[in-house]
């Protein structure tokens, strides 16, 4: 099978979904492996690392002129590669088909079978494929060190003969896979951590890594079999709000990241809290694609309301995109090692292979899963 992997626009997306070890391993699978010329030049992963690992590094006219049984990407885009990919290609890419329904349905007209890597089952198999909890782990990282960047103290505790400086507070809305991550690099920081979350299994987490766990009584909040919260009422988040005031009132850093599968961002903190919230603090919200935590937030713009800086982070995990190109490539590896069982030339579009069914969006015409 002809995998082709061609290059992103760097500029938007500095993920890419292939590096010169994950090649290596899919060529086991039985693939000829085509990547554009500069892939990772911006990445400082050379053409010639892809030729020794195995890959062909092509223009890519020329991979197209190859005619690719399937495309790997980090993002989807109505370019030249999609308009002159033969129908019945497989295309697997993070797809977004609620932000972007034209590219899915180009890849509908066209035949072509197109995987959406926000939508690997959160089954124990299909672990190591988990696109979203790679990079949202990264996420939590990222947001973390450019909070201690902007912030205009330290994080750490600092005793000096000058005098002893208090370390910084950072609260956690939303323990996740991002929020886990944003605790664990906050500790390691020297910083005081609080957190919530409205899965009550949350707090064991949160303390294992030495936080502390704001408590708020909700009354039952139900999480679902694969992990995802529900949707709070309108009571139980004004409850959440008046329980996590005074953990907000004592921040430097609030690190929001609640997400509610399939609906927009639950609203946490109000414009009215942002007034009690000390000035000179800053929030990173990392829901801001989703709609925001907090009210008034821009997608990748600083707002600065009564004197608290509020960021709205959705690129994160490409602020460290050398990694987080790495762990990708090896969800895409992983992917299509499950599903071809572990030779590309056994590959078909087999509707009872959960993983397929569930991640396949556009199929010979049809469209599957909402896409
Ligand atoms: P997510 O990205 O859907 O949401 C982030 C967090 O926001 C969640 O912890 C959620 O409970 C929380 N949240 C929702 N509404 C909130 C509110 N009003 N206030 C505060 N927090 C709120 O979740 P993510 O990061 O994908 O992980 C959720 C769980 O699933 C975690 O326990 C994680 O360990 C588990 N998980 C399991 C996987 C597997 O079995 N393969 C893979 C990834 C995660």
């Amino acid at each position: 099978m002809k995998v082709y992997i061609p290059k992103e626009d760097s500029l938007y997306e500095p993920r890419i979904a292939m590096v010169p070890q994950t090649v290596e391993k899919l060529k086991q699978l039985n693939a000829d492996i085509y990547v554009d010329k500069g892939l990772g030049k911006h990445l400082d992963i050379s053409d010639d690392a892809f030729t020794k690992a195995g890959a062909m590094v092509v223009e890519t006219a020329n991979a197209l002129k190859q005619s690719p049984d399937m495309v790997l990407r980090v993002m989807a885009y109505e370019d030249n590669v999609l308009a002159n990919l033969k129908p019945k290609a497989i295309h697997i890419s993070f797809l977004n088909p609620y932000k972007h329904p034209q590219i899915v349905a180009t890849m509908q007209q066209r035949h072509i079978s197109a995987f959406s890597m926000e939508l690997i089952p959160r089954i124990s198999r299909a672990q190591a494929a988990d696109a979203l909890t790679s990079q949202s782990n990264l996420a939590g990282y990222y947001a973390v060190i450019l909070a201690a960047q902007r912030l205009n103290k330290v994080f750490p505790m600092m005793s000096t003969a000058a005098g002893t400086i208090a370390p910084a507070n950072v609260f956690v809305i939303g323990v996740g896979v991002a929020g886990l991550q944003a605790i664990a690099t906050a500790k390691r920081l020297g910083a005081r951590v609080f957190a919530f979350d409205t899965r009550p299994e949350v707090e064991e987490q949160v303390k294992s890594l030495g936080a502390r766990f704001v408590k708020a009584s909700l009354g039952k909040v139900a999480a679902n079999a694969e992990g995802y919260a529900e949707a709070l009422t309108d009571e139980q988040i004004a409850l959440q709000r008046q329980a996590m005031l005074k953990a907000c009132n004592q921040a430097d850093v609030i690190i929001t990241t609640a997400l509610v599968l399939g609906k927009k961002a639950p609203l946490i903190i109000t414009d009215d809290m942002l007034k009690t919230i000390r000035p000179g603090s800053l929030i990173i919200d990392l829901a801001a694609e989703a709609g925001g935590n907090v009210e008034g937030v821009k997608i990748e713009e600083e707002v600065v309301k009564y004197g608290v800086r509020i960021l709205g982070l959705t690129r994160t995990a490409g602020c460290v995109a050398k990694d987080a190109s790495e762990l990708y490539a090896n969800n895409l590896y992983h992917l299509i090692s499950l599903v071809c069982d572990n030779d590309l030339k056994q590959f078909t579009i087999d509707h009872s292979n959960e993983i397929i069914s569930r991640t396949l969006l556009t199929h010979a015409g049809q469209r599957f899963n909402n896409g």
